[in-house]
């Protein structure tokens, strides 16, 4: 197979996964399997401790990363979906409510809607077109009697911002937890679980992280009572194997069967190279790759920009439609013709898509990376301008 060569494409699609990894991250993984093949928390033996180890440090990244309150209550998953589906069909049972947004994914709305056949309570909370919330009719929505309110941190779509820590205050003062999804945000802007009130943040390795595919997890925050939530899987832990009951502790409750040490390794990896560079310096430079793609699609005659203008109010995520052009059309051409990969359509996030506006056709997404430079952003703007002008 030809290796796909980062000098002659750019590579727009960091919302759906990040590319190229950093080579630690390959590093890591490949140093995994060769010195600390084990089974973490099995066996004593030398390789087993060896993985344990990496697999508690990619711990510790995290909490610190995202301001945990413990490495223990950060529980590894294989995606964010995955997370998502953990909190959600674990916390939610018949007659409960949920309050969430009109920008969620499919993560979100697909455990949601089965869960409403089984007789919890959905409430969607429309947002303006451009993403936004309106904290008022999220409060009238949140009343007594809420269980769960989930919230997609930032869109995959538009890369609107949701206000988490307001939201927050709005769920526990009507004794409800919260519920982040932060898919588009770990690693891409800063995040303090604990200072922001966040309860439950489900997040995923292979995106702001830039580790592998098959990576991510559930951090759980100090008020949330794990005896609460259900676990999807149960299983061998590794831990009190003298039981056939799935232990009560984390995160082994939630982590049953051998983990993805593999991936845990290289997701550790990613964590420390976000941290190198410094969150704020990557979300700096995120704002001001927005910034100038925005500007420049702005002026190409025919485009339609969707959410919101203000860089600074979103992540580096610019959705556009250009008039008479089917989208797929658009994406196809950048790819053959002028080497810019990006994904096209509905994201995955249908209701998203139906509250900007552009369902079921969807949008032309850019997706830019901590490594995309602004000289990027202008080739991509000329090649948007060259592909619509012919
Ligand atoms: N949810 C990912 C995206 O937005 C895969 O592309």
């Amino acid at each position: 197979m030809l290796r796909p060569n980062p000098k002659t494409m750019i590579y727009l699609d960091h919302a759906a996964t990040s590319w190229p990894k950093p080579p630690e991250v390959m590093r890591a993984m490949a140093g995994f399997l060769e010195s600390a093949g084990g089974n973490p928390g099995r066996s004593g033996h030398r390789l087993s401790i060896a993985a344990g180890r990496i697999v508690y440090e990619a711990r510790e990244a995290v909490a610190g990363l995202l301001h945990a309150p413990d490495p223990l209550r950060v529980i590894f998953t294989q995606n964010a979906t995955h997370a998502l589906n953990i909190a959600l069909h674990g916390l939610l049972s018949p007659g409960d409510r949920v309050v969430t947004s009109g920008m969620e994914h499919n993560a979100v709305m697909r455990p949601l809607r089965a869960l409403e056949k089984r007789g919890v309570a959905v409430v969607v909370v429309p947002t303006a077109p451009d993403g936004t919330l309106n904290p008022v009719d999220f409060a009238r929505a949140v009343m007594l009697g809420t269980r769960l309110v989930a919230l997609n941190h930032a869109s995959n779509v538009v890369g609107t911002i949701a206000p988490a820590a307001e939201v927050a205050q709005i769920a526990h003062a009507a004794g409800a937890l919260l519920l982040i999804d932060a898919a588009q945000t770990a690693g891409v802007m800063p995040l303090d679980m604990q200072a922001m009130g966040i309860d439950l943040l489900a997040f995923t390795g292979h995106k702001g992280l830039h580790g592998p595919p098959g990576s991510g997890g559930l951090v759980l925050g100090e008020g949330v009572d794990a005896a609460q939530i259900r676990p999807l899987l149960q299983g061998g832990t590794g831990s009190r194997s003298e039981y056939e009951e799935q232990p009560e502790f984390l995160p082994d409750k939630f982590e049953s069967g051998t983990p993805n040490g593999v991936g845990i390794a290289g997701l550790g990896a990613g964590i420390q190279w976000v941290m190198a560079r410094g969150m704020e310096a990557i979300r700096a430079h995120e704002v001001a790759l927005t910034r100038r793609l925005v500007a420049g699609l702005s002026e190409i005659p025919g485009v339609r920009l969707y959410g919101l203008a203000d860089p600074q109010r979103r992540t580096a995520v610019v959705s556009f439609t250009v008039e008479g052009w089917r989208v797929s059309t658009i994406g196809l051409r950048l790819d053959e013709e002028h080497g810019v990969l990006c994904r096209v359509g509905l994201h995955c996030a249908p209701a998203a898509h139906r509250t900007i506006g552009t369902f079921p056709e969807g949008t032309v997404r850019f997706a830019p990376g901590p490594l995309t430079t602004l000289n990027e952003i202008d080739a991509v703007v000329d090649a948007v301008k060259q592909v619509v002008q012919s």
